[in-house]
């Protein structure tokens, strides 16, 4: 370095020629490294392909009719049902559109509910797999048909009360309140339930994502929406998920037709970093304070997150979300060093004194997110010439500071950090909104100027 620096007035062809060659190295190592990468990327993805498609049960189309034609057949048989079913067996209003993942049993699957894009989700894929309510077994077992005592719609309330709460990991004691319309649906029942509802209520409330996202529903809107069910198929609202290849961005594709980076690029293109990242820490917020217990997402990484049209954020990948009570009892294990008390994305410290852990959580969900989504957003590397400007850099300071301050005990620092975000977010918004329309403006001169010329 130092030697090609202080060429001698003399050597200053031999300098050009050292530098020239030391960029071509330079330039053919890069390549050469880049090409490595991308064949063990390749070999790796090849790999992972074949890995998939022998362990795990193929998605085809027509294994996915078929699945949702038994779903029919049994709504039929009335041995389950739910407000989508009529649209999907019978009105035609669902048209089935692709899978989208057929992992361990688990169908989910891309359809149309009447021209609304929607995920149909089951965590099994036959009714009859899941656990029957014990309930329902024991009148059988009781005998007689006609004389059996009905479940009030109370009852039902208060043991789907219990499954949930045993389900999210909350004390009996913790007066959780049911979604509110939910419950109330519940409740003002005049009627008794019928077998297929009692049935096709405790095949969704086995499966942890429905009870999660459907006690979310009425509190956020950063979960993704339960919109219908049929038996053990539930319908969410279908959203642009985050891509692990695309670091950059969401792909917004989904939602916008105009081209990318032409002239005409949208004003909610521009700004859409900005906007989804303050989704964020709208949602970092809520999942803080909103809700009896702290929620902690301990899998934090953009697939596992969709936003929607109007940019707001939601988790769609809730298998990793836990309330404090739950998060506790995962976090409380025996340990010798802070390694052993690593649970994905959340973590605590070994006490070598008791050889347990800490069963608070020492980082928070803001602190993963600014790590592991900001970080690489506001880098200067994805940036490119737009880094130097003022506000950016003191994002990327932000954001560093974020990544470093542990949320666990620092509650305070913390929360403030999360301010100067919004505050620093909100300026940027504010500054593509001006850029953008001076660069607006002058598309519109120059087009008078050629008009003049004319
Ligand atoms: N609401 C949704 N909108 C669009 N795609 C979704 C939605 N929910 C799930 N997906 C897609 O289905 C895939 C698997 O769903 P997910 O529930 O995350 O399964 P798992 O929990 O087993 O990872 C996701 O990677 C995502 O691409
Ligand atoms: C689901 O049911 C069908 C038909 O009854 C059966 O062929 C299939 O093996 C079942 N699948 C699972 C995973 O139990
Ligand atoms: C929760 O329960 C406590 C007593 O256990 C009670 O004082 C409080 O009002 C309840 N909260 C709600 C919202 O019902
Ligand atoms: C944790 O340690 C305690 C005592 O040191 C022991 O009794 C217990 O079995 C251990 N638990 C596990 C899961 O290893």
């Amino acid at each position: 370095m130092l030697w090609a620096v202080r060429s001698v007035p003399g050597l200053g062809r031999g300098g050009t020629v050292l530098r020239w060659l030391r960029g071509r190295v330079c330039r053919r190592s890069t390549l050469i490294f880049i090409l490595l990468w991308l064949v063990s990327w390749l070999s790796l993805s090849g790999l992972l392909f074949v890995h998939r498609s022998m362990f795990s049960d193929l998605c085809t189309d027509d294994k996915s009719r078929r699945i949702l034609q038994r779903v029919c057949e049994e709504y039929q048989q009335g041995v389950l049902t739910g407000d989508l079913c009529e649209d999907l067996c019978v009105g035609g209003h669902v048209e089935y559109k692709r899978c989208l993942y057929y992992e361990n049993g688990k169908k989910v699957m891309a359809a149309s509910w009447r021209g609304l894009p929607v995920v149909l989700k089951s965590k099994l894929e036959n009714f009859s797999s899941y656990e029957a309510l014990a309930l329902l077994e024991y009148q059988d077992g009781a005998g007689g048909t006609g004389g059996e005592e009905e479940l009030s719609p109370l009852d039902v309330v208060f043991y789907a009360t219990l499954e949930i709460k045993n389900s999210l990991g909350l004390e009996a004691e913790t007066n959780l309140s049911l979604p509110r319309f939910w419950s109330q649906r519940l409740k003002e029942r005049e009627q008794p339930y019928t077998r297929a509802e009692l049935a096709s209520l405790w095949a969704l409330l086995q499966q942890e994502e429905y009870t999660f996202l459907r006690v979310m529903q009425d509190l956020t809107d950063h979960v993704a929406k339960v919109l219908g069910s049929c038996g053990h198929f539930y319908a969410v609202e279908y959203l642009a998920a985050g891509h692990a290849w695309d670091q950059n961005i969401f792909s917004i594709d989904d939602f916008s037709q105009s081209p990318q980076d032409g002239p005409g690029r949208t004003l909610m293109e521009v700004d859409m970093v900005p906007r989804v990242a303050l989704s964020f820490l709208d949602m970092v917020g809520h999942f803080e304070n909103d809700f009896s217990h702290h929620l902690h997402l301990c899998d934090i990484k953009p697939e596992n997150f969709a936003i929607r049209k109007d940019m707001t954020v939601a988790a769609i990948d809730v298998d990793m979300a836990f309330f404090e009570p739950k998060m506790q009892d995962i976090l409380e294990q025996n340990c010798t060093n802070d390694n052993d008390c690593n649970f994905f994305d959340c973590i605590s410290k070994c006490d070598t004194k008791r050889n347990k852990c800490g069963s608070r959580r020492q980082n928070s969900n803001l602190q993963v997110i600014c790590e592991k989504i900001f970080r690489s957003w506001f880098s200067p590397t994805l940036l490119g010439d737009k880094a130097e400007r003022p506000l950016q850099l003191e994002l990327q300071q932000a954001v560093q500071d974020c990544v470093e301050t542990e949320g666990g005990e620092e509650v305070e620092r913390a929360r403030a950090i999360r301010l100067k975000l919004q505050g620093l977010l909100t300026q940027l918004i504010q500054e593509e909104l001006v850029n953008h329309q001076s660069q607006k403006q002058a598309r519109e001169t120059h087009r008078v100027h050629t008009a003049l010329n004319f």
